[in-house]
């Protein structure tokens, strides 16, 4: 009996051994130890043996017992240790390999123009407005002094959505709806955004472009506060000591009507292929706000005034970078678009 007893017992601790997983471990335990194990068959012969042989076998098997549920636990501390340093390994975190490379996009170049341009305008006391791009016919174009008809049209030929509403050929139809909502109080505002025009696309022209429109009326404003206005934002934009000058033009809703050009900043006035050897670029338009507009806002021409003007941002941005072609701020080349990360 002994004997066999030594053979369950040298085969449980060898199948111990041998178990990598705390499931063989457990199968083992139910194996050796439970009520159908080899030691439980021995228990029950015992039921017809004397005493001395119950107490001889009871007191062997009992002990065999013992030994392997105590190998068994001694077993199972080392798979739970191993079992937890696999884990950790699997999970480990190398703090020091390098992480993922974020690309961070840049603004775009035209973006920060009209942000650099509000910073200027907000620094004079202006604030900014906006219009939604698809417009009716009437703040684009009639209430700008532009009736149906108006030859004027023809500069401006549009996307129309039927016969009354448009997207907005220029951001002037602000200044109606800005004077619209003020009702009668003073107006200060500028106007950045996208407006669209029948048009050529090609090197310098754009079936869709940016424009910062501006406005002011109060009482006592001439001419003069828009010379100041504009030689202040050319100093800004281009440098110290750039001129301006003023030429004759036209536009309906302003009386009288100027272009605007601005010395070269490239030769300073001397001539160069920037200003195509004249010493002036072109810049912008403006002029007095036309009677009619203020009339048509309920504004009286008697005791009010005011002057507007409309800056094209591709065409600023574009002489400040030395651009050479509109359609590149539009094409997303990320080529073209780097070279102005961080830039102002
Ligand atoms: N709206 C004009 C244009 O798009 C520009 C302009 C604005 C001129 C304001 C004068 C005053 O051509």
């Amino acid at each position: 009996m002994n004997e066999k007893l030594n053979e369950i017992l040298s085969l449980a601790l060898e199948e111990i051994k041998e178990a990598t997983t705390m499931l063989k471990l457990n199968e083992i335990r139910a194996f050796y130890t439970g009520k159908k194990s080899p030691l439980a068959e021995i228990m029950k012969t015992l039921a017809s043996a004397s005493i001395e042989e119950k107490k001889t076998i009871g007191a062997a098997s009992n002990k065999v017992k013992q030994e392997i549920e105590k190998a068994i636990n001694e077993r199972r501390l080392i798979l739970e240790e191993k079992e937890i340093n696999d884990k950790l390994a699997s999970e480990a975190i190398d703090v020091t390999l390098p992480g993922y490379d974020l690309k961070a996009g840049a603004m775009h170049p035209l973006n920060k123009v009209i942000e650099e341009l509000e910073d200027i305008f907000i620094g004079m006391g202006y604030s900014v407005a906006e219009g939604p791009e698809v417009e009716i016919d009437v703040f684009n174009f009639e209430m700008l002094n532009v009736p149906k008809g108006h030859p004027a049209r023809d500069m401006q030929d549009s996307f129309y959505i039927d016969e009354n509403v448009l997207l907005r050929t220029q951001t002037s139809p602000v200044q109606v709806r800005t004077l619209l909502e003020a009702s009668g109080k003073p107006v200060k505002i500028i106007c950045p955004g996208k407006v669209y025009r029948r048009d050529d696309d090609d090197a310098t022209h754009s079936h869709q472009f940016m424009q910062l429109e501006g406005l002011v009326v109060d009482r006592n404003i001439t001419m003069s506060d828009l010379k100041g206005t504009l030689s202040m934002l050319m100093e800004k934009m281009f440098g110290k000591g750039r001129q301006i000058r003023f030429k004759p033009s036209y536009f309906p809703f302003t009386e009288p009507s100027v272009e605007v050009d601005v010395s070269c900043f490239k030769c300073g006035g001397k001539g160069c292929p920037m200003c195509k050897h004249t010493g002036w670029i072109e810049v912008l338009g403006a002029g007095m706000v036309h009677p009619n507009v203020l009339k048509g806002a309920g504004y009286d021409p008697n005791i009010w005034q005011g002057f507007a003007f409309g800056i094209g941002i591709e065409r600023i941005t574009m002489l400040r970078h030395n651009i050479d072609d509109i359609r590149n701020f539009y094409i997303n080349d990320a080529r073209f678009l780097k070279q102005f990360e961080g830039e102002r």
